[in-house]
């Protein structure tokens, strides 16, 4: 917020339409929960290491710059925001995760969706560029069976994901570009689950499209099913 020069009136309301989205966005989050009490644990380990070094604020720190460097990417690539747990679920569902399935969020940040995709009983793993938000969490996620690494999404290995997850909505259209080709190694019918943007390329066909919540408001939400061979594209 500091690096925008917003008058008072309009710098409350948008802090005030944030602490709202939080508030409602935690407590679903932790109603959820109470389903699959041995998720609290690392849900509430993400939400203390966030009070402890918030995510949010980012810096050009060496190892950022490093991490930056090695994949081409710009600072603004890094913008960091989290899909909430109710948001997570309701499309985890309606693309078909459950027991059986292996879901692969790529930029994971702290690993936020990874526990929507244990609560519905799937395997979890999810890749991350920076080691900060790694580090910090880490520790939390491991005992649930969620696995979070450090590493660059366009490289990540995707052969054995039945679901694939991308909150892709910083990113520039060279690194989803990226993207798209790594996606291309995965099996045929293979589900993606793109968030603001649909997968705008041949043979990944748009099965549907969903207005959910985030941390910072409604976006869309986008499932497709890889079909390699088909001249499918968005068509919703
Ligand atoms: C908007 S956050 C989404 C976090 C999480 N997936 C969620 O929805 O709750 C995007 C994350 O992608 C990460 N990221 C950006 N480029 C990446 C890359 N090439 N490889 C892995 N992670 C990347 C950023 O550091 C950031 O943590």
């Amino acid at each position: 917020m500091e690096d925008f020069d917003l008058p008072f009136f309009q710098r409350l309301v948008i802090q005030l339409w944030a602490l709202l989205l939080g508030l409602i966005t935690r407590l679903t989050d932790a109603l959820l929960l109470l389903w699959r009490p041995r998720l609290l644990r690392p849900y509430f380990g993400i939400w203390l290491a966030e009070r402890l070094h918030s995510p949010y604020r980012a810096r050009r720190t060496f190892e950022v710059v490093r991490a930056l460097k090695a994949t081409g990417q710009r600072f603004r690539e890094l913008i960091y925001g989290e899909t909430p747990l109710m948001t997570a679920l309701l499309a985890f569902r309606r693309a078909g995760v459950g027991p059986g399935c292996r879901l692969v969020d790529l930029g994971a940040g702290r690993g936020r969706v990874l526990i929507a995709a244990r609560w519905l009983g799937a395997e979890a793993r999810g890749v991350e560029l920076l080691a900060d938000h790694v580090a910090s969490v880490e520790k939390w996620l491991r005992p649930a069976g969620i696995t979070l690494v450090e590493g660059d999404a366009t490289r990540a290995d995707l052969s054995d994901a039945t679901h694939v997850f991308t909150n892709w909505l910083a990113l520039t259209p060279e690194t989803k570009a990226r993207l798209v080709e790594r996606f291309r190694d995965c099996r045929p019918g293979t589900r993606f689950i793109t968030v603001t943007r649909p997968i705008e390329a041949e043979g990944f066909l748009v099965r549907s499209r969903h207005r959910m919540l985030f941390t910072w408001g409604f976006e869309l939400v986008w499932i497709h099913e890889y079909q390699p061979g088909s001249a499918a594209r968005a068509s919703i």
